[in-house]
């Protein structure tokens, strides 16, 4: 017994030392039951030390938030001055957290185990798993997969699409681009894309009607820098990983030059929600720029998956007002949500993002509708796991096949009218 709780208190030690941090740390999952209250709580989302994991807006939704320990007084107090309904939904992130590391340290061993070319869909991988997975596919399936060092990103990973076609050899076919991954610690969301990688790769066959006369072009891991700190340092990063400023980061999907700036991005560098020195300014977003307007005309479909929130969004996210098109996009949207719901039960949001959620531009949603000319852009916003954006190993499976679902509905919708 002693000895059990030695190993188990120097594994924690080894553990906590990686994994630093969130120690203390509480989740906060409040109810804004009126407008005076959902007023208080935007005015502490202007405080960059609590962490909005979504951000108040409808009445009826809970918001969750983290607060590092020499804030939580402070920030109970004012909740209970002006009697705010909330409660604990953690007490202690940087204990779940360090039991999410072993245990996805522990799945990912297993998987490795009698490796073959597939991935796991039972552990969250790192960047470079992700990209030898990609390679793998490259080599063994070579008339049917392309895949391309697009870039590095500021730290110098290299940034790689796969392009999935049926191999007919034909050219100049339509696109359907997905990404994921460009905020680094929604997890779910470069698992998502590798599931359809996946699907469209290794389970050709049943799914060759989505290939006909389409290529699909995948770039699961907008923004590795993130993705990676997520895993060694600081699992609720966000952002790039760029100096800016007195702090680091920016967001990439605060970052793309349409409407930048004007509403729903901060310009201090060191909020989570950054706009970045300039439009552009990260190399992760100007490689997701080159690569929709290298595909106008072509691309018909953008699709970026983020997490979490049970979202299908369309544009626009910098005004309320809707694009003309937009019954076009809420039929796609619709398709994927009625999906979703019959085959599983969970239930999506549609509508244009500012509308549904929140104001924010700069988004590469808006960029590949607006400056790319793709007809179709929905940003999709996964469910949430653990405390939001930490599933447990076993949600991983569920989530994205669930996902696939709905991406196959939409993809349906946009393969037969463009
Ligand atoms: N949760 C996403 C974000 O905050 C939603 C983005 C929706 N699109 C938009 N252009 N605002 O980045
Ligand atoms: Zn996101």
């Amino acid at each position: 017994m002693f000895i059990k709780t030695c190993l188990l208190l120097l594994l924690c030690g080894i553990v906590s030392l990686s994994a630093h941090g969130y120690e203390g740390y509480k989740i906060y999952d409040i109810n804004a039951r009126n407008s005076f209250e959902k007023q208080l709580l935007l005015r502490l989302a202007n405080n960059d030390d609590y962490d909005f994991f979504d951000m108040p807006r409808s009445l009826e939704a809970a918001t969750r938030v983290m607060v590092q320990p020499k804030d939580q007084e402070a920030f109970e107090q004012t909740l209970q001055r002006f009697s705010v309904d909330y409660m604990v939904l953690d007490e202690n992130m940087g204990n779940t957290l360090q039991q999410d590391q072993l245990e996805n340290k522990s799945q990912r061993l297993m998987s490795q185990r009698g490796a073959d070319r597939s991935i796991s869909f039972t552990a969250f991988h790192r960047h470079a798993e992700i990209n030898a997975y990609l390679d793998e596919l490259a080599k063994a399936y070579a008339s049917r997969v392309r895949v391309e060092t697009v870039g590095k990103s500021y730290e110098g990973r290299d940034i790689k699409t796969i392009t999935i076609s049926n191999g007919d050899g034909k050219s100049g076919k339509n696109v359907i681009f997905l990404d994921a991954g460009i905020h680094a610690r929604e997890w779910i969301a470069p698992a998502g894309a590798l599931y359809v990688i996946y699907q469209l790769v290794e389970n050709f066959i049943p799914n060759a009607d989505l290939l006909k006369n389409y290529e699909w072009v995948i770039l699961p891991v907008v923004n590795p820098d993130g993705y990676e700190y997520t895993h060694t340092d600081s699992r609720m990063w966000r952002k790039t990983r760029k100096p800016a400023g007195t702090c680091k980061g920016t967001d990439g999907n605060r970052n793309f030059d349409f409407h930048w700036g004007e509403v729903g991005a901060s310009s201090s560098s060191c909020a989570d929600t950054y706009k970045g020195q300039t439009a552009f300014s990260e190399p992760e977003t100007q490689i997701v720029r080159d690569l929709l307007l290298g595909l106008t005309g072509r691309g018909k479909f953008y699709l970026t998956l983020h997490s979490y929130g049970n979202y299908l969004l369309y544009p626009w996210g910098w005004t309320s007002d809707l694009p003309s098109s937009w019954r076009a996009l809420d039929e796609v949207a619709q398709a994927g949500a009625a999906a979703i719901k019959s085959s599983t039960g969970t239930k999506y949001t549609v509508g244009s993002s500012t509308n549904v959620l929140y104001a924010a531009a700069g988004g590469s949603d808006d960029y590949a509708f607006a400056t790319a000319k793709f007809p179709i852009s929905i940003t999709m916003e996964l469910p949430a796991g653990g405390t939001g954006f930490n599933p447990s190993t076993a949600q991983i499976l569920p989530f994205v096949t669930e996902t696939w679902t709905g991406i196959k509905a939409m993809a349906k919708v946009v393969l037969n009218k463009y």
